[in-house]
């Protein structure tokens, strides 16, 4: 099978990162090459960004400029990261891509001008999306002990839902919908059977 670009979304507490390292782990078991990356990405404008989200989105840096900067890690994402492991042969698994962008940051910025500035970048072959409603993404969240206030966390990930959800309706990419509401083992089967349906 030829080697695929495949980005997992969701909400965050929707599972993708656990998910993606059961993927990478199914892709390892049938013996073809893998890697997992993520946006924000491991390279510098990603570390700019993890650590503004960490101290909060109003800090030094106005929001304005966040579009543009998750524009400028997926352009070097792409260019050091992805296209090169898909050129040595290997298949890419990242968690997160563009439709992040199109779904966090379309309410502040518009989501059309969300989608002009990742115009150049390629579709992934496949995008996951894990479905999870918003108050069990949340429960998953403050178990994993992030002191956050309740109604406000839920708000925003009410917000982030309805970004993804106009974000799916815009966009012409192949993205199949999971449900993300089972155990780890359900979903991460539910995936396999996706991505490799002749079994
Ligand atoms: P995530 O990997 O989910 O965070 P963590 O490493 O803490 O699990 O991603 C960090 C946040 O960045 C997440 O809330 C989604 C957001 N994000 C955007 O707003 N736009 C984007 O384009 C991307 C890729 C991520």
């Amino acid at each position: 099978m030829s080697t695929r670009f495949i980005a997992m979304e969701g909400l965050d507490g929707s599972g993708g990162t656990t998910q993606i390292a059961m993927l990478k782990a199914a892709f390892e078991a049938r013996g073809e090459p893998v890697i997992v990356t993520r946006e924000p990405s491991d390279r510098p404008v990603g570390a700019l960004i993890r650590d503004h989200l960490r101290r909060s989105w109003q800090d030094v840096l106005g929001d304005g400029v966040f579009p543009y900067l998750f524009a400028a890690d997926r352009r070097d994402h792409l260019d050091c990261v992805v296209l090169p492991a898909l050129a040595r042969g290997e298949n890419v698994l990242s968690d997160r891509y563009a439709l992040s962008s199109f779904a966090y940051q379309a309410e502040a910025h518009g989501l059309d001008r969300v989608m002009r500035l990742n115009q150049d970048f390629p579709a992934p072959d496949l995008t996951i999306m894990l479905d999870l409603a918003p108050a069990m993404c949340l429960d998953r969240i403050l178990a994993r002990g992030s002191p956050r206030d309740r109604f406000e966390a839920l708000d925003q990930l009410n917000t982030i839902a309805a970004g993804y959800e106009a974000a799916i309706r815009a966009v012409s990419w192949p993205i199949v919908r999971i449900d993300a509401n089972g155990t780890p083992a359900q979903i991460a089967a539910a995936i396999a059977a996706l991505v490799w349906p002749n079994g």
